[in-house]
C-alpha cells in the first residue's frame, strides 16, 4: 500500500463553514472543531515520522513515508484555510490552535524521538478509526454541503490509505520488545484521554461561539452529539470501541483491518475535487 500525494484544493463556501452540516449548528461545529486539531497536529506526525526517514534502508518503506509526509502536508495546508474561513467567522479557531500548538511544541522539544513516535501512531489509530466510521456509513455526509462533504471524504480516504506508514516505521526502529508494546499502548490511553479532552472543551468554545448554536437550542443540539458519539448514526464510539481495543494485541497491525477496499474511490473523487475546484475559480 504505497499513500500517494494528491495535491487537492477544496473551494469551500465562506458563507457555508457554520452550517454546512444538515443535522445543525452542533454537529457541524463538532466536524469544524475536529478540524482545528489539523495544521498542528499533523505537522507533529509529519516532524516524529521524519526523524526516522534518513535511516530507513527498506525503499518500499521509504516511499511510503514520503507519501505519508506528502499527504498530511496537503491535509494541514487544507485545514489550516479551512480554519482561516471559521476565524472569520468570529470562532475562537487562532485561540485554539494556540492551545494546540504550545501544547505539540513543548512534547516536541522535552520528549524522546520514539515516544513522540507512540504518540503519532496512536493519533493515526483514531484518525484511521474515524475515517473508518465516516466511510462505512456515507450518511453521516448526506445532505451536506458538497465541498466540505468531499474535504472530509478526501481526508477519510487518505487517512485509510497511509495508515499503517507511522506504525510500520515503529515497528521498524522500536521494535516489538516489552518496552516498546509498553510505550505503544500506553501512547495510545494518553493520547485518547488529551484528544478527547481537548476536543470536548474546544466543542464548547465553538458552540458557545457561534449564534445559531443558540438560536437552534443547545438541548436538542448536544442530545444530536450524544446520539451521533454513543448512539446511532453513526455511534462513532460504539463502533470505534472494538478496533481501539485490538490496538493492545501484542501483534497488532493496522491492516488486521482490512478496509482497502474504499480506496477505489479515491480517483473519482479525485477527479469530483478538481472539476469542482476549477468551476469555482
Ligand atoms: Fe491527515
Ligand atoms: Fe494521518
Amino acid at each position: 500500500m504505497q499513500p500517494i500525494r494528491r495535491d487537492l484544493h477544496f473551494a469551500i463556501p465562506k458563507d457555508r463553514v457554520c452550517n454546512w452540516h444538515p443535522e445543525g449548528a452542533h454537529i457541524t461545529q463538532f466536524f469544524n472543531t475536529l478540524s482545528l486539531f489539523f495544521p498542528r497536529g499533523e505537522r507533529f506526525f509529519i516532524d516524529s515520522v521524519r526523524r526516522y526517514r534518513d535511516d530507513i534502508e527498506d525503499p518500499e518503506l521509504k516511499a511510503a513515508v514520503i507519501g505519508f509526509i506528502g499527504q498530511e502536508a496537503m491535509h494541514s495546508r487544507e485545514h489550516r484555510e479551512y480554519n482561516e474561513t471559521l476565524a472569520e467567522a468570529g470562532l475562537p479557531a487562532h485561540e485554539l490552535d494556540r492551545i494546540t500548538t504550545r501544547l505539540l511544541d513543548w512534547f516536541r522539544d522535552n520528549t524522546p524521538a520514539d515516544m513522540q513516535l507512540s504518540a503519532t501512531i496512536a493519533l493515526e489509530h483514531w484518525t484511521a478509526m474515524l475515517a473508518d466510521v465516516l466511510l462505512n456509513n456515507p450518511d453521516v455526509l448526506e445532505g451536506a454541503q458538497e465541498d466540505f462533504a468531499r474535504m472530509w471524504r478526501w481526508h477519510a480516504l487518505e487517512e485509510t490509505e497511509h495508515k499503517a506508514v507511522a506504525y510500520d516505521v515503529y515497528d521498524k526502529f522500536v521494535g516489538r520488545g516489552l518496552k516498546a508494546y509498553l510505550m505503544r499502548t500506553s501512547g495510545l490511553v494518553t493520547s485518547t484521554l488529551m484528544f478527547w479532552g481537548l476536543v470536548f472543551w474546544f466543542h464548547i468554545r465553538m458552540i458557545n461561539a457561534d449564534p445559531s448554536a443558540k438560536k437552534e437550542g443547545h438541548l436538542r443540539g448536544y442530545g444530536k452529539i450524544l446520539r451521533f458519539l454513543f448512539l446511532r448514526r453513526p455511534g462513532v464510539f460504539l463502533r470505534c470501541f472494538k478496533p481501539w481495543l485490538d490496538y493492545f494485541k501484542p501483534g497488532f497491525h493496522p491492516w488486521q483491518h482490512d478496509n482497502r477496499h474504499f480506496l477505489a474511490q479515491i480517483d473519482e473523487l479525485q477527479a469530483e475535487a478538481e472539476r469542482a475546484y476549477s468551476a469555482a475559480s
